[in-house]
């Protein structure tokens, strides 16, 4: 047992006043938290055992109380067909605050993962387009969960699997050569690139020809000709170069950064193998593998001309990563429109009885709107990440400007405060959730917001540094006043939340809990004087230093800085 887990703790007790009747587990996923502080830190139902136990809840309850060994708790008292439990807080709050100060960043830590590998397929933004506000959800997501399954004694990979091969080159470089400029290209290649993209969308509508030069050039592109090799390479890097910009403003790395034409030399083995495996069936000319036993549309892996599609790609992929890295899951974080297509694929994958196939998961998140506009570069209505992040700063610079003007530091801590506002911002929603971001109110320092929590933080840490040298070794940890105990039992959660974060793929688990600690800990600053010189000085300190580890660890789970002073 966690020696944190204090529900688990009630769950042993009642099991053993009943002598097992019902199973620990069984009881444990019935305890409740109950909202009000007199019912008690930890309730029971105890309708949930009349059946088995062929009584009345209110005697069970009343029988749970009187065989109950009651070391761990102040008190258990029965309330109607609840049993409410009344933690022991002196023993829970020193308890909760050394394996803290003693843990440190590493408080909440597990090896669940037993070092097992886990690829990570995010970001995945497409060549010669700009990275909008959608594939921002992908790398937070995919970054802070990456985080999250280290924290659970995983071993992430973080692959980006570029958009950097398909049909659309043939688009773009038949655009350039009618309308393009190399010194534009030079200077700014992503402005002008979607330009030309977005023109060839306009003219094809009229012109048809233009659809055919495009198929033409890829084709090209395909057989290796060295024009087209030249102008695809050089849009790639100059693409990739404006990528690696943003995500350094975003703190995320990658491992990989193998987009799909890596696996262009491996496409001929996936059509060997299904061939091989009978999988692989003539349809109209094209070659697809059926889904039908699945409920599924067909696979298409090559069109009627032999050239190869996004999911002949997937499936290289995914042989690629099992045999390089055997993963135990590889998880896909995308966009939730792509749902059907990773049933289809992971189906394909199961029939050729690759090994990680069931290990294979469509992570999903749902649309991200700006101020209520739609992201489509097709039609030139784009959000630019990287204009969003650079606003964010600047509105986060003035506001320090304002707010706190001798600060050291300033461009440094509005970087973090700015680009934490919009992580935030993002990974606070419910992750399939659709969202409607509106800048101005995620960098409030009020409200469900980063810089809230990192204002939490700052505070206790401005705290710290006018106490001087506090001496946490020495102290008792025991505080039991109802202010620090809300704290302390949301602290004494954190492992939990971490696990539970894990298991969701939930990075918002992270977000909310950090809110909530925030929030009691700026309820007990204001009811609490903390630098009174008294007995209880050191364990209000070392409560303060808790917090403080706590809320940076959350925040760094979810990729947000935490600075010291803001
Ligand atoms: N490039 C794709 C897009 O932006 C996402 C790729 C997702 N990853 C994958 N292995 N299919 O829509």
């Amino acid at each position: 047992m966690n020696k944190m887990d204090y529900k688990q703790l009630v769950a042993d007790a009642i099991s053993d006043a009943i002598d097992n009747q019902v199973s620990t587990s069984d009881i444990y996923t019935k305890i409740e938290n109950p909202k009000l502080s007199k019912n008690g830190d930890l309730a029971f139902p105890a309708f949930v055992l009349s059946k088995t136990m062929h009584k009345a809840p209110q005697e069970i309850a009343q029988e749970i109380v009187t065989k109950i060994d009651g070391v761990s708790f102040d008190k258990v008292v029965a309330a109607g067909p609840y049993v409410n439990f009344f933690l022991n807080k002196q023993g829970v709050s020193e308890q909760v605050i050394s394996d803290i100060l003693v843990e440190k960043n590493h408080y909440g830590d597990n090896q669940d993962g037993q070092d097992r590998v886990v690829t990570i397929d995010m970001s995945s933004p497409n060549i010669a387009k700009p990275m909008s506000m959608g594939h921002l959800r992908s790398t937070v997501i995919g970054n802070s969960i990456a985080k999250i399954l280290t924290k659970n004694g995983y071993k992430p990979i973080k692959d980006n699997h570029l958009g950097d091969w398909g049909t659309q080159f043939g688009k773009l470089i038949t655009a350039y050569l009618k309308w393009g400029n190399e010194e534009d290209v030079k200077k700014d290649p992503i402005h002008y690139l979607v330009q030309y993209y977005i023109r060839f969308h306009k003219e094809d509508q009229e012109d048809p020809e233009l659809d055919v030069e495009a198929r033409e050039w890829f084709k090209k592109l395909e057989d290796g000709d060295p024009e087209a090799v030249r102008l695809w390479e050089w849009f790639r890097d100059a693409s990739l170069k404006a990528f690696k910009q943003t995500y350094q403003k975003l703190n995320v790395d990658f491992d990989t950064y193998n987009g799909e034409s890596f696996y262009n030399d491996k496409l001929q083995n996936v059509v060997d193998t299904l061939k091989e495996q009978g999988l692989l069936e003539k349809s109209q000319g094209a070659s697809i593998v059926d889904l039908s036993d699945e409920d599924l549309n067909p696979a298409l892996i090559l069109k009627t001309d032999g050239a190869s599609l996004y999911v002949t790609r997937d499936i290289a992929t995914a042989i690629y990563r099992d045999k390089t890295y055997h993963p135990v899951m590889n998880l896909y974080v995308v966009g939730s429109e792509q749902t059907y297509y990773f049933k289809q694929l992971k189906a394909v994958l199961k029939k050729m009885g690759l090994e990680s196939a069931d290990g294979l998961h469509h992570v999903p998140f749902g649309l991200i709107t700006v101020d209520g506009k739609k992201l489509s570069t097709r039609h030139g209505n784009i959000v630019l990440l990287n204009e969003v992040l650079n606003e964010s700063v600047k509105m986060a610079k003035e506001q320090i400007a304002e707010k706190n003007p001798g600060l050291n530091n300033k461009d440094q801590v509005a970087e973090d405060v700015g680009v934490g506002a919009v992580i935030f911002g993002d990974l606070k929603n419910a992750r399939v959730d659709s969202i409607d971001f509106n800048l101005k109110d995620q960098l409030k320092f009020e409200g469900e917001t980063g810089p809230y929590v990192q204002y939490a933080h700052a505070r206790a840490e401005s705290i710290l540094k006018k106490a001087e040298n506090p001496n946490f070794e020495k102290s008792n940890h025991s505080l039991t006043d109802d202010d620090s105990w809300e704290v302390i039992k949301l602290l004494q959660e954190f492992p939990k939340v971490v696990k539970h974060a894990n298991q969701n793929f939930e990075p918002s688990d992270i977000a909310k809990y950090s809110l909530k600690l925030a929030k009691a800990f700026n309820k007990y600053y204001d009811h609490t004087k903390i630098l009174v010189d008294d007995d209880e000085l050191n364990a209000r300190l070392s409560l303060v230093k808790s917090v403080s580890i706590v809320l940076e660890e959350s925040l760094n789970l979810l990729g947000v800085k935490a600075p010291n002073e803001m």
